[in-house]
C-alpha cells in the first residue's frame, strides 16, 4: 500500500525523535546546571590527602571575605581522602577528619556557596579510600542527603577493572569506561537534587566526543596540572581545537588552578588565568584561600578576565597564529565582541603585534586591556604591546 506522504514524513520524525530524545532530553537537564563553566575552588592542588573539615569551613569564608563569592566562585569542592568505611546495610561514611558532612554541608550553604565531593567508579579512589564501585545510586543518595551540588568522579582503580576484564581490547575496555561513567549519571538523576557531574578520565578516549552522551557537565582532557610553568602550559595550550565540543552546560576541563601556589611567576599565573578564560575553562581555585597575597587576589578576582570565562555564549577560544613561542588566541564573545590574547612562551620580553585582518577581525575595534584594567580607546589596524617572559597581554574588542 502506498503511503501519504505526510505519513512517511511524520514516521521520519518520530523515528528522529526517538533517537535524539534520551541525549537531547538530558543535555538540557544538565545545561541548567553548568550554564557556564564552573567556578569555585577544590582541596587537592593545595591539601591533597591533609585536608579536613576545618580547611573546608576556612575555605567557604576566605571565599567570602575575599569577595570570590560575588565574582562568581561558588563551588567549595572537597576532593580524594574524605572517605570512610561503609557501614554494615554499605553506607558510605566520611572518615574522622570529615566528622559531620551534613553539617558541613548546612554551613557552605549557609554562606551563599555549594559543596562538591569525590568519588571513583573503582572500588578505591586513586588515593586509596573506597570508591562507588557496585554501590553507585546509594552513594548517589547518600551525597543527596548530605546536600551535596558537585560530583567529581575519577577513573583511579576502575582502569584495572576495565584492562582485567577485557584484556588486550580497548574497544571493550572503553565502552565499559563509558556505561561506568553513565551509570553514576543516572544514580544522580535519579536523586532528583541537582549535582553538577565532573567526569574525571584524563582525556582518555577522546572524553570530549562522548562526554556529553553520558551527559557530562565537563570532563578533564588532560592528566593532572602541576605548579609549574612547563606542566600548566603544556597543558593550556594542548586545549587548540577542542571548542567545538564544548558549550553551555558542557564544557572541556583542563584541570583545576594553580594561582597562588607559589611556584610560578606573577606573570605565569596571570597567563594561566587568561589561557583558562580563552578556553572556557572551570576556575576552580586550587590554593589556600584563607593566605592570599594581594597578586594572588588581583588574578583571581580579575572581573574582566572572568567575564571572558563566563561569557554566557560559551564558545571556546582557539589559537588564531603562532610563530615560534609567540601565539595569539582570539575567542568570540557574545554582543559581537572578541577577546584576543597575546601568548609570550619564550624567555625573553618580547613585541608582538596582533593584525586585525588577519585575525579575521573589524579594522577599528573599541578596546580594554584586561590587566591593565584601561581603555585603550579606538584601535585601528594592529595593536602592538611587548609581552613580558611566559606573560600575557589580553583584550576585549568590539567594533
Ligand atoms: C587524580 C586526579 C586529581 C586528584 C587525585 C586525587 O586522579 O586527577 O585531580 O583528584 O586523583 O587522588
Amino acid at each position: 500500500m502506498r503511503r501519504p506522504t505526510s505519513f512517511k514524513l511524520s514516521c521520519l520524525l518520530l523515528a528522529a525523535a526517538v533517537m535524539v530524545l534520551p541525549a537531547s532530553k538530558a543535555v538540557a537537564q544538565n545545561s541548567q546546571l553548568a550554564a557556564t563553566p564552573p567556578m569555585g575552588w577544590n582541596s587537592w592542588n593545595h591539601f591533597a590527602g591533609k585536608v579536613t573539615e576545618a580547611d573546608v569551613r576556612a575555605a567557604a569564608d576566605a571565599m567570602v571575605a575575599s569577595g570570590m563569592r560575588d565574582a562568581g566562585y561558588i563551588y567549595v569542592n572537597i576532593d580524594d581522602t574524605w572517605e570512610g568505611q561503609r557501614d554494615a546495610a554499605g553506607n558510605i561514611q566520611p572518615n574522622s577528619k570529615f566528622p559531620d558532612m551534613k553539617g558541613l554541608a548546612d554551613y557552605v550553604h549557609s554562606k551563599g556557596l555549594k559543596l562538591g565531593i569525590y568519588s571513583s567508579p573503582g572500588p578505591k579512589t586513586c588515593a586509596g579510600y573506597p570508591g562507588s564501585y557496585g554501590h553507585e545510586q546509594q552513594d548517589a543518595d547518600t551525597y543527596a542527603k548530605w546536600g551535596i551540588d558537585y560530583l567529581k568522579y575519577d577513573l583511579c582503580s576502575y582502569h584495572g577493572i576495565m584492562k582485567r576484564e577485557a584484556p588486550g581490547d580497548p574497544q571493550k575496555q572503553w565502552k565499559m569506561m563509558q556505561a561506568a561513567y553513565d551509570k553514576m549519571h543516572e544514580a544522580l538523576l535519579h536523586t532528583h537534587r541537582p549535582i553538577v557531574y565532573s567526569m574525571c578520565q584524563y582525556g582518555l578516549d577522546a572524553v570530549w566526543s562522548w562526554g556529553p552522551s553520558v551527559r557530562g557537565n565537563l570532563w578533564r582532557t588532560t592528566g593532572d596540572i602541576k605548579d609549574n610553568y612547563a606542566r600548566m602550559s603544556m597543558i593550556g595550550f594542548s586545549q587548540a581545537g577542542l571548542g567545538r565540543y564544548a558549550g553551555p552546560g558542557h564544557w572541556n576541563d583542563p584541570d583545576m588552578l594553580e594561582v597562588g601556589n607559589g611556584h610560578m611567576t606573577p606573570d605565569e599565573y596571570r597567563t594561566h588565568m587568561s589561557l583558562w578564560a580563552m578556553l572556557a575553562a572551570p576556575l576552580l581555585a586550587g590554593n589556600d584561600l584563607s593566605k592570599m597575597d594581594d597578586t594572588t587576589k588581583s588574578i583571581l578576582l580579575n572581573r574582566d578576565v572572568i567575564a571572558v570565562d563566563q561569557d554566557r555564549m560559551g564558545r571556546q577560544g582557539n589559537r588564531a597564529q603562532a610563530t615560534g613561542p609567540f601565539e595569539i588566541w582570539t575567542r568570540r564573545l557574545s554582543d559581537g565582541a572578541w577577546a584576543i590574547a597575546l601568548f609570550n612562551r619564550s624567555r625573553y620580553a618580547y613585541p608582538m603585534t596582533a593584525d586585525f585582518q588577519k585575525l579575521g577581525l573589524a579594522p577599528s575595534l573599541h578596546a580594554r586591556d584586561l590587566w591593565s584594567h584601561r581603555d585603550l580607546g579606538v584601535l585601528h589596524n594592529s595593536f602592538t604591546a611587548t609581552v613580558p617572559s611566559h606573560g600575557v597581554v589580553m583584550l576585549r574588542v568590539q567594533p
